[in-house]
């Protein structure tokens, strides 16, 4: 083969690699993908529809993505188990228009400051609702009002699902500290689901899920370089 051949083979095949790798290191080209991100910077289309079923656990909303309803029910099977504590779901699945109608109402009931909207509340598309992944978990001895607030995160079953959710492949997305990076203040009602090996490193390293997938990046990256390629 010509030297100019040779250049075009070994460029090729580089591109090739750097587009595999691109492919396994950036789960944003997937929306199915537990690591899909979503925030404010990274939304999501108004025509993306997970598959969903409905989780045999008690409360309301409660359509989630199939692998994540089995977790979630085993989870709260697991918490009664171990604490007696009956954990309910309050809004899971949520789609596009739904998350536009809560934002608008949360703006009104703020009377337009959009600052105190968005601290809580997602815009339509920056809702990880939309995905199916995640959950607003309750406890069914508080109010509904009690609930999304502070008081679940001091009771037994917010402190339950903060040092156990990981086992079931759920991160408490928003903690305090986190807010300039996630974009929301702490909401200790609300899981996202990750996969259990995602969520054990998430956990042990108490980090949020942004600062993970720059790191998980790295690893790869760094992997790829010096295995040359060969772990994909
Ligand atoms: N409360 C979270 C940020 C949402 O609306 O998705
Ligand atoms: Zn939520």
């Amino acid at each position: 083969m010509s030297l100019l051949g040779d250049i075009v083979s070994v460029t090729l095949a580089g591109m090739m690699l750097v587009n595999q790798g691109i492919m396994t290191i950036t789960p944003q080209h997937n929306a199915d993908s537990p690591l899909f991100l979503v925030n404010r910077e990274w939304r999501i289309s108004g025509y993306y529809i997970p598959e969903l079923r409905l989780a045999n656990v008690p409360g309301q909303v409660k359509r989630l993505r199939p692998e994540v309803a089995d977790a979630l029910e085993a989870m709260y099977a697991a918490c009664k188990a171990e604490t007696k504590v009956t954990l309910v779901s309050v809004s899971g699945y949520r789609e596009y228009d739904k998350q536009e109608r809560i934002y608008a109402a949360k703006l009104k009931r703020v009377k337009g400051d959009v600052e105190a909207a968005n601290a809580y509340v997602a815009l339509p598309g920056a809702s990880e609702h939309q995905t199916g992944l995640s959950m607003d978990v309750g406890q069914a001895s508080l109010s509904s009002d009690e609930n999304l607030s502070g008081t679940f995160g001091g009771s037994k079953g917010g402190k339950w699902l903060k040092e156990n959710c990981w086992r079931f492949g759920f991160i408490i997305r928003y903690q305090e500290g986190w807010e300039a990076i996630t974009g929301y203040s702490a909401e200790p009602w609300h899981v996202r689901y990750v996969g259990v090996e995602n969520a054990a490193k998430i956990h042990a390293n108490e980090m949020p899920l942004e600062e993970f997938l720059v790191l998980e990046r790295k690893t790869i990256m760094l992997d790829l370089m010096e295995n040359n390629g060969d772990s994909f």
